[in-house]
């Protein structure tokens, strides 16, 4: 395996260990937020949304599933990212991972299947190896990121809500990824919602948004993906998606969302101000680096999915 595609030993743990010490949410919703990308207008935006539920009588808990980090590379940008982020329930993604764990010949930790291209697996690996110089400068931040856990299991509205980042095998996997839904990964589905008791499955990492509803073992359950909180995710739409878990209706807009056992499970997107953005990305990553090269059409643009194309299993 070479850098960027391997799966570091650490990142490996077993689905049947991952609901053993669930903890309950008192909140009445809540906003499982991956990828968020260094962006923070996007958390300021995802901050302003929760501020609505609550003016709507909802009590929201933030819950960062990883992958908070990636376009920060600034001192300054590094420790505001991480510090608003780590006042909340958090868990690891691989990027998070490899900031506070350096692992020799992991590259960027994304293990990258073979169907993504090597020159994003090389670019990621050089967007880690500069990010990583940035946090060697914040010991205490890298001594915090390096406590979290790598995954949650939360009783909310009395089911079990597993929150990882990858799949429920590896914090890096990518068997919660949109190419598995559409590939067809129901035997994979049936084994990890058994093993871990689990009715809603939380992921991201993955970068594409997933909305899946079926019975396993005669209940029904459910598997979310938000794809990216602080990055473009549809056809011509900016927008960062979050996962949103509640009892009640949100109170905006989802792109998708899905009511079952009484809960109503949506991603909502994320309309945070792209100029604004890009104006840090540019300075940050300028034209020809690597982020520039792999993400800033995808900032600008979205993706080629449309909104009837996160929903599984498929609607004809
Ligand atoms: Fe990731």
């Amino acid at each position: 395996m070479t850098e960027g595609r391997s799966c570091p030993l650490a990142y490996r743990y077993s689905a049947e260990d991952l609901c053993q010490e669930p903890s309950t949410v008192s909140e009445d919703v809540l906003y499982i937020i991956g990828g968020l990308y260094g962006n923070p207008w996007a958390l300021d935006e995802i901050e302003q949304m929760a501020l609505e539920e609550e003016r709507q009588g909802h009590r929201v808990k933030l819950v960062f599933n990883g992958d908070f980090n990636w376009f920060n590379a600034s001192d300054s940008l590094f420790r505001t990212i991480n510090s608003r982020v780590l006042d909340h329930t958090v868990s690891l993604g691989n990027v998070d991972y490899e900031l506070a764990n350096p692992n020799a010949g992991a590259g960027c930790g994304c293990a990258y299947p073979d169907f993504v291209d090597e020159g994003v697996v090389e670019r990621s690996n050089r967007i880690m190896a500069r990010l990583q110089g940035i946090a060697g400068e914040h010991p205490d931040i890298q001594r915090r990121l390096s406590l979290l856990p790598r995954y949650h299991c939360l009783i909310f509205g009395g089911l079990k809500v597993l929150v990882v980042h990858g799949d429920p095998e590896s914090l890096a996997g990518w068997g919660l990824a949109h190419e598995a839904f559409v590939g067809g990964n129901d035997g994979k589905l049936s084994e990890w919602f058994l093993a871990t008791g689990a009715d809603v499955i939380a992921s991201t990492h993955t970068c594409l948004p997933v909305l899946w509803s079926g019975l396993v073992g005669e209940h029904s359950r459910m598997v979310v993906n938000n794809g990216s909180a602080g990055m473009g995710n549809l056809q011509s739409d900016p927008r960062g998606l979050i996962t949103r878990i509640g009892l009640s209706s949100p109170v905006i807009e989802p792109v998708a969302g899905i009511q079952r056992q009484g809960l109503n499970v949506s991603l909502l997107p994320v309309a945070f101000s792209l100029e604004a953005w890009l104006t840090d990305f540019d300075r940050l990553w300028p034209a020809g680096s690597p982020a520039a090269v792999s993400y800033r059409e995808r900032i600008l643009n979205g993706t080629s999915l449309g909104p009837k194309d996160v929903i599984f299993p498929s609607l004809i």
